[in-house]
């Protein structure tokens, strides 16, 4: 990379963004000969070729607000992707939310089988960590220990995992707007965050900025679960590629239970205003950090 720069239209971008993504998980995912060959494949089948990589596109354009060079974000983002894998093999499973759709193809677990599904996400999570490890993410290491300690936050008990456990123990139950806007925060918001954060400590950002950007990723973590939500109840299957329609169903508590669909779509666009004004201080060179807050809301996919 890169050819783009803050003038490349959204699309151009995040679709370069995702291509040199690709390109690193093809390297990181090489399978190796043996019985354990089925565990990389199924790693392989749910990490390559799929989804929208936000996390690393913004890892990448906050990096580029401090000037770094793309193949220190890049790498930190591709650790952020391969939580985010694990995450969703997990989710889909029967003990969670038992779905067999997932980025336009069979879950994991239907692909291969539940225990390969499992073991699948478990080393895709310990190799997260083994890239941020290695000093061709960034020569400093005290930059790669900020980005285990970040990394390791965000994906946990008191990230999204801790996230995770309150979807499922607000499931059939009456909670309360702040319960959802904890538990969104917890399960989407912290890799989101974090995505950001690993651009700040990649790029050395000031104080003043790093605080910024996280304003700026809560308020666009927050409003990318709404829209995850709302998908759920306005989207089909064919578009999300994930099937849709099942939220209800399974008791989750989510912003469109609680609030409905016009004061959940409300609340996603001043979600949105607000992440944009968080920029403020950045600039032309925010213009796709600004771009994508929008494109979050308005996706179909
Ligand atoms: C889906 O995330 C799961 C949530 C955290 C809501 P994405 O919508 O980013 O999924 P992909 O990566 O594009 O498939
Ligand atoms: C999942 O939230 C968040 C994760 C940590 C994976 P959802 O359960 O709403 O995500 P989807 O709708 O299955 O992608
Ligand atoms: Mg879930
Ligand atoms: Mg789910
Ligand atoms: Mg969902």
């Amino acid at each position: 990379m890169s050819e783009a720069n803050a003038l490349t239209p959204l699309p151009e971008a995040m679709a370069e963004g995702a291509a040199a993504v690709e390109q690193i998980l093809d390297e990181v995912l090489a399978a190796p000969q043996g019985h354990e060959a089925r565990l990389f494949e199924a790693m392989r089948y749910a990490s390559l070729d799929g989804g929208k990589r936000l996390r690393p596109f913004l890892t990448l354009e906050c990096a580029r607000l401090f000037d770094t060079p793309d193949s220190y974000s890049l790498r930190a983002g591709v650790a952020v992707e391969l939580i985010h894998c694990y995450s969703l093999i997990h989710d889909d499973l029967p003990a969670m939310d038992d779905d067999d759709l997932r980025r336009g193809k069979p879950s994991c677990h239907i692909a291969f089988d539940e225990a390969t599904a499992i073991l699948a996400g478990d080393a895709l999570q310990a190799i997260a960590f083994e890239i941020l490890a290695d000093s061709a993410t960034h020569p400093d290491a005290e930059v790669r220990a900020a980005l285990v300690k970040g990394l390791a936050i965000a994906s946990g008990g008191n990230g999204m995992v801790g996230g995770q456990m309150i979807d499922l123990a607000a499931e059939h139950s009456d909670a309360d707007v702040s319960t959802i806007t904890r538990m969104q925060r917890l399960k989407t918001g912290a890799l989101i965050s974090f995505s950001c954060e690993a651009g700040a400590i990649v790029g050395r950002a000031s104080d003043e900025a790093r605080q910024a950007l996280l304003h700026y990723a809560n308020d666009l973590g927050l409003a990318f679960q709404i829209a995850d939500d709302l998908l759920d109840v306005l989207g089909t299957a064919e578009d999300v590629g994930k099937a849709t329609q099942k939220d209800e169903a399974a008791g989750k508590a989510t912003f469109v239970s609680l609030l409905g669909v016009p004061e959940a779509q409300e609340r996603a666009q001043l979600l949105i205003e607000q992440a944009i004004a968080r920029l403020d201080m950045f600039g032309e060179k925010a213009a796709h950090l600004r771009a994508i807050a929008n494109f979050v809301v308005k996706r179909r996919t």
